[in-house]
Formats: C-alpha cells, structure tokens, sequence
C-alpha cells in the first residue's frame, strides 16, 4: 500500500480530486466506486468544479455507490441517493442510468442486493474505488463481524455506527438501523482503490488497518491484500501510525 501523508483535510482532498481526474482522463467511461459521509466532500467539491472549469470531463463516468440506508429513498434528504446527486451527480451532469445506488426503499431487499451485484458485473467491475474508512474500521458499510461478506447484503448497523452518523439526524433515534452495501468482493475486485481518512478519531482505525492483522474485526485490513492500494491521510488521521 502507498500511503501519502498530507498536511490538512483540502490538500488530502486536492490529491484524490487529481488521482480521480486523471483515471478519468484515461478511461472517459471509468467506473467509479464511490463512498458518501464527510471525508469525499472535498473531492466531489473539486471534481465538480474541475468538471464545470473544463479541467476534466466526468460526464461519462459510471458511478456505483457503496451503500444506502435502508427504508431512506432517493427523496429523504438524509439518504445517500439524495446527499449524491446533490454532492455531485448533479454537478457533473449525469444521466440517471449512469449513476447507481442500492435502493434503500426495495420491498425486497435481497433481489436489490442480487441486483446491485449484477450492475457492478455488467459494468466489469469497479475501476477506481474511492473509500472512507469508519472509526471502527468499516468501509461502506462492512461492519466488524466475524466473517467477511463478499456480496451485496444487509447489515444491521453498530451502535459506534449510527453513534457517528447521528451528526446528520436530528436525533440518534432516527439513524437507521440497517443498511445496503456492498461487500468485500466488489471491492477487492477494483483495479485500484483511494481510502481517504481525516481526522483524529480515524487514528486508530487507520493504523490497525493499515499495519494490525487481517481480520473481518477490523475489515478495512482486508485492503492488505490488495495490490494497488493508494491512502491519502491527513497528519491527524495518520497520528498512531507516526507514533
Ligand atoms: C459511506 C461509507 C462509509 C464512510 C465511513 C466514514 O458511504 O462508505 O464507510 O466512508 O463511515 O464516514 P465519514 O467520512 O463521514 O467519516
């Protein structure tokens, strides 16, 4: 893995706007997987901006989000389908077909789990997979467990989870309890992946998945054994690695 230290948040979020700019530069129809929470907003901001400047065109790309809420759709103002097109779908123009997120709303949610690993098949997989990481380790919403999930699924969320996410609601109690994601194979299938992490309360989490041992418990540490994997951390998130 490639770790690249940066000094802040927007020079974490410059980097990973020009690593994603310059895939799509040489694949206008990248497939892009793509996480929502507060550490990409800086990339989508700038991949945005270079879009309407004419420093890059993303209107070919596809996107394949990681993860959705389950019972939040597209019209929730807290759902990922929603903080997505607002963040950048929209900004980068977009047709619908080109932009996927699992439905939250499905009545049945193992046939969209099938569904949404069909899409990414059919699209040939993941080309450049940009990540979060949670503070326990997660990446979409691959909680900690016992094993790792390669398939789309349904995971019911950790309390550490909806605890974290609750900065979004108007109270804890309406964090969902369950959600729609990705797992570990469609991931681990991308050609390359970015794992973007700010902040000191990804310290731990990053050091552990960067440097502990490879374990469902810590599910991000899966990434070990990918071959090209680049992190973009900021001096805060890469505090316990430092010493
Ligand atoms: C959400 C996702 C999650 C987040 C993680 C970090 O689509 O993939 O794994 O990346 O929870 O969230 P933030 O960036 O809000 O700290």
């Amino acid at each position: 893995m490639e770790l690249i230290e940066t000094g802040d948040y927007g020079q974490l979020s410059d980097i990973a706007c020009e690593e994603v700019c310059k895939a799509a530069a040489q694949k206008p129809h990248i497939v892009l997987g793509l996480a929502t929470g507060s550490t990409p907003l800086g990339l989508y901001e700038r991949l945005a901006s270079a879009h309407r400047q004419g420093k890059a065109n993303l209107s070919k790309v596809y996107g394949i989000n990681l993860d959705e809420y389950v019972g939040l759709g597209k019209e929730h103002a807290l759902s990922y389908a929603r903080y997505m097109w607002y963040n950048f779908y929209e900004l980068i123009g977009i047709p619908g077909e080109q932009a996927n997120i699992p439905d939250g709303l499905a009545t049945d949610l193992e046939s969209e789990c099938r569904r949404y690993d069909e899409v990414i098949r059919s699209l040939g997989g993941i080309d450049l997979q940009v990540l979060g990481i949670g503070a326990n380790g997660h990446i979409g919403f691959n909680e900690p467990a016992d094993f790792f999930a390669r398939d789309t699924h349904i995971v019911q969320l950790s309390d550490s989870t909806r605890q974290m996410n609750a900065r979004f609601f108007d109270s804890p109690q309406q964090v969902p309890t369950a959600a729609v994601t990705v797992g570990v194979g469609a991931i681990m299938g991308a050609k390359r992946i970015l794992l973007l992490a700010s902040g000191p309360e990804k310290a731990t989490a990053l050091a552990a998945a960067l440097y502990g041992a490879i374990t469902p418990r810590v599910p991000a540490s899966i990434l070990q054994l990918h071959p090209c994997v680049t992190v973009i951390a900021d001096r805060a998130a890469c505090g316990e690695i430092n010493g």
